[in-house]
């Protein structure tokens, strides 16, 4: 559930009227609740009441620091994958005894940052960067604690580039590889054991492959203690879907947590968990007013100010988001191509969709990207990034201001060679 909601025919977030927020920051604007953001922190983090879990937010589906702070507030931790998001995470007053740094590309930069900064642990991807995380602890008098990363080679997640866990995928130790490569852990004295580490996929809306993965998990835990490696810590990884309102209900956070509490209720480990999607997805839309309405010669088209360089889910994973009027309109349906002003035939955010008569002017609401929005852009055909807006109750802040011209062309320099 989330706060955006109408009233009289007006779309609110909270208690802010959309359309007098889009008249004072312009549009487009990423406008995220923070009531929404803590709800779903709440429940996903109650689920779990009782067990010994950590719930480490998965930065990188929305890093803005005013929301880390928020979910920092909450009591959460942080799945980190990159020196940056590192930063942000202690920026926003996130424990780093409560971060966990992931990825398959950790620099030694990165590496030694997270040992400075005393993380909770690393999840380790590959033999090889085992080796570079014991050289450089060795080199810096630490250890680093670690969870292998295992791949489970099991399919799941709502779309081909966004599962990680089939063999073929790139993510994670090899099954086949795992116990040799915790017994080399053990033998390494820059690195301390911790725990086992997987994560499967994204948007993933049945329990099934979850579950699947996780039993065998547990399998592999009882053969490491076996080979006398102690295990404290499991990490689930993210990956639970939300509705984007077509396909398949995910599950709810309840059904999920019950199913990870009976299969792990006999390891006796500490559980982390990586929700990034299910905590910001639905706290979070695109505010963007009608361009044009151009009608084609086979579809009328809808040309808003937002592009794909603002929102890239659509183009690049298919993903449908609702679209919604911010004023509801008496009635009527056309069928419209909801599309951007980008020049690529993939900025598109809607294909043969029934909505309300629009007109230009009128504004709109991609639902459902409050995560893998703001943070996948780019400023593509030079399109200032769209700023981002927090609401709680009837305040609201920008949390990241629109970039000008010159801000957009400060990092670049003119070799002396040119006039
Ligand atoms: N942990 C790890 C190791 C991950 O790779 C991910 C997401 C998560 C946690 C968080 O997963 P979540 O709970 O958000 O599903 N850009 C794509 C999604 C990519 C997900 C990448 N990894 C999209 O817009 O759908």
């Amino acid at each position: 559930m989330h706060h955006f909601a109408y009233r009289d025919g007006a779309l609110f977030a909270e208690d802010v009227d959309l359309t007098a927020l889009a008249d004072a920051v312009g549009t487009p604007a990423y406008v995220y609740s923070e009531a929404t953001l803590r709800r779903h922190f709440r429940v996903f983090a109650d689920a779990f009441a009782g067990a010994d879990a950590l719930v480490a937010y998965s930065v990188k589906a929305n890093s803005n620091i005013a929301v880390l702070k928020t979910l920092a507030g909450e009591g959460a931790g942080a799945d980190v994958v990159s020196g940056g998001e590192l930063q942000r995470a202690i920026a926003a007053g996130i424990a780093p005894e409560k971060i966990v740094f992931s990825g398959v590309g950790k620099t030694g930069d990165e590496i030694a940052a997270g040992l400075d900064a005393r993380i909770l642990q690393f999840n380790v991807e590959s033999a090889a960067e085992l080796a570079a995380i014991d050289e450089i602890a060795r080199a810096r008098n630490a250890q680093a604690p670690i969870a292998l990363r295992i791949n489970p080679d099991v399919a799941a997640g709502g779309h081909e580039k966004i599962s990680t866990g089939k063999k073929e995928d790139k993510f994670g130790v090899p099954w086949a590889e795992a116990r040799d490569l915790y017994a080399k852990a053990r033998a390494m004295k820059g690195v301390a054991v911790k725990g086992v580490d997987l994560h499967i996929g994204s948007q993933i809306d049945d329990l099934a492959p979850f579950e699947a993965a996780f039993t065998k998990i547990g399998g592999l835990i009882a053969d490491l203690r076996a080979d006398g490696c102690a295990i404290e810590t499991l990490d689930l990884g993210g990956g639970l879907g939300i509705p984007y309102g077509e396909g398949a209900v995910p599950p709810h956070p309840d059904d999920y947590a019950e199913m990870i509490k009976r299969v792990t209720a006999p390891l006796n480990v500490k559980l982390i968990f990586e929700p990034g999607r299910m905590i910001a997805g639905n706290a979070g839309i695109l505010l963007s007013r009608v361009l044009y309405v151009k009608d084609g010669e086979a579809k009328k088209f809808l040309i808003i100010d937002a592009g794909m360089n603002d929102l890239v889910r659509p183009a690049m994973y298919d993903a449908f988001h609702e679209i919604w009027p911010v004023v509801e309109s008496s009635g009527g349906e056309t069928v419209y191509d909801v599309v951007g002003p980008v020049c690529e035939s993939s900025d598109r955010f809607a294909k043969d969709r029934k909505m309300a008569p629009l007109k230009a002017g009128d504004l709109v609401a991609i639902m459902s990207a409050g995560a893998y929005g703001a943070v996948q852009a780019s400023q593509y055909n030079t399109r200032a990034l769209v700023p981002e807006v927090l609401v709680n109750g009837d305040q609201y802040a920008i949390i990241r201001r629109r970039p000008t011209y010159e801000d957009i062309t400060a990092l670049e320099a003119t070799p002396d060679w040119l006039p």
